[in-house]
């Protein structure tokens, strides 16, 4: 079954690397003639007509920004979303009003992070948690535009390889609008919590024993073969809904963009959505200039990283990745080029960074009284080294993207505060550094003087 392009003239689609505009896309969303990965483009958006220059209804910049803050009050259902919210910049959907999943995502908090600005070294840091989103992590902008589709397309099945998140929310999705999930997941590599979510939704939840790379094999084979919609961020329509997140945030600084975003880099769909949303914004003269869009990675799950510091972006090398931040425990990302793209627009770097710093700066966001899962957390992690290496400057704004919410992924919390997280590795040592982060639970009797005692103790180390 192939896909029609559900668009009106507005947004086509287009081979990233040979350029070719197919009408509709094959099942595994990938270019028919070279393989490449596709995406939408939106030919019908002339800036005279949205410079204000020469104002059409609702497509202005000023008339864009006013409609969308009008909606925020609105009854509607899409009008709350804070995806649906900001539909002109998406291709348009037929019918929408039949096939629209929505459960209210988006809208998420941008929160000052005064501690964790202090340990990085800057004075302005923001956290867009993308984690306080339905399912609790940032897959929902895409997946609510892409079940939408996939609803649209009259599928019964969409499925999904994944670290955990994408399974959460697909699973969430599709039950929300009556279709069957199927999930692909490796075995013992993904969190309790992500993995009950899937099961609570009723997905079809297949724990296969191999990485998130080795599902991915197996989804694409499957796509050729069963009428089965592709939910992973190949999926163009996936990548449009998490521009959101960057619209959204835009709107909240008032449309003066930060100096600096930084998101981490898994499959690498989130970056390229973000900065496709940028370059964007920048086209439609939404904000007068680009944040520089920086990608971290966990050290032991680097291929990105080594793509664009060990081969000038010119190959990625698959390798074989491993980190306790199970999200992004990904050695082949397939939106690479996507991503190195929006590094290349926006003048962003790359960073990697270890077990042992993603796992202090996960316990300084939860510090900050905000929370985020491991994945999440080499953002600040990756901040305090592209301070050091003198990328950011102390007076520059940034912005971190926390992709899940602290919730996502207790047993990693209990076991850094237990001092248990590294016990027995090659990196115990190396972990004595966030000793001063740890709170271990205090086991007590029940006396009141041992409380008292326990309160004392705590006030002359505080
Ligand atoms: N942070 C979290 C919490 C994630 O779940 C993921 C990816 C990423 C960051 C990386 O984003 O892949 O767009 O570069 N999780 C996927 C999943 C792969 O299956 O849930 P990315």
């Amino acid at each position: 079954m192939s896909i029609a392009q559900n668009t009106e003239t507005t947004a086509k689609l287009r081979c990233i690397s040979c350029g070719s505009t197919p009408d509709s896309a094959s099942q595994d969303f990938r270019c028919t003639a070279c393989g490449d990965l596709l995406e939408f483009f939106f030919p019908g958006w002339a800036l005279d007509q949205l410079d204000g220059a020469k104002p059409r209804h609702h497509t202005g910049p000023l008339a864009l920004k006013s409609l969308w803050l009008n909606r925020s009050s609105s009854r509607d259902a899409l009008d709350q979303s804070g995806v649906w919210r900001f539909r002109e910049l998406l291709p348009h959907i037929p019918n929408l009003e039949d096939h629209a999943i929505t459960l209210g995502e988006g809208n998420t908090p941008l929160y000052r992070l005064p501690r964790c600005a202090r340990a990085a070294g800057v004075e302005n840091l923001l956290a867009k948690h993308q984690g306080m989103n339905p399912t609790a992590s940032f897959k929902d902008t895409g997946m609510t535009f892409a079940a939408s589709s996939a609803h649209q397309g009259g599928f019964r099945w969409v499925a999904c390889a994944s670290t955990g998140n994408t399974s959460a929310s697909m699973a969430a999705y599709a039950a929300r609008g009556n279709m069957h999930s199927l999930v692909l997941i490796p075995d013992g590599k993904i969190s309790w919590g992500k993995l009950s979510q899937a099961l609570d939704y009723g997905a079809l939840t297949c724990q296969l024993r191999t990485d998130f790379d080795g599902c991915v094999r197996i989804l694409n084979d499957l796509v050729r073969q069963k009428p089965v919609y592709l939910l992973n961020s190949v999926n163009p329509y996936r990548i449009e809904g998490q521009k959101t997140a960057a619209i959204e945030l835009m709107e909240q600084l008032a449309w003066e963009p930060p100096d600096h975003i930084i998101v981490p880099g898994g499959n690498l769909g989130n970056s390229s959505a973000i900065g496709k949303a940028l370059v964007e914004m920048r086209e439609l003269k939404l904000i007068s200039r680009l944040p520089k869009l920086s990608i971290i990675q966990a050290q032991g799950a680097n291929p990105f990283y080594r793509c664009v510091r060990e081969f000038g972006g010119k190959k990625l090398e698959p390798m074989t990745a491993d980190t306790l931040a199970t999200a992004i425990r990904i050695g082949n990302p397939a939106s690479w080029k996507k991503a190195l793209r929006v590094l290349q627009a926006t003048g962003g770097e790359v960073e990697q960074v270890t077990e042992v710093e993603i796992a202090a700066a996960k316990a300084e966001v939860g510090a900050d009284g905000i929370g985020c899962e491991p994945a999440s957390a080499v953002t600040l992690a990756g901040l305090k080294k592209l301070r050091r290496s003198g990328f950011v400057k102390p007076g520059e704004s940034v912005v971190l993207i926390l992709t899940g919410h602290q919730l996502k992924d207790p047993d990693f919390t209990i076991k850094f505060h237990r001092g248990e997280l590294f016990s027995g590795t090659p990196v115990q040592n190396a972990a004595a550094q966030a000793k001063s982060l740890q709170r271990a639970p205090v086991v007590l009797d029940p006396s009141l003087g041992d409380v008292i005692a326990a309160l004392d103790a705590a006030e002359r180390n505080s």
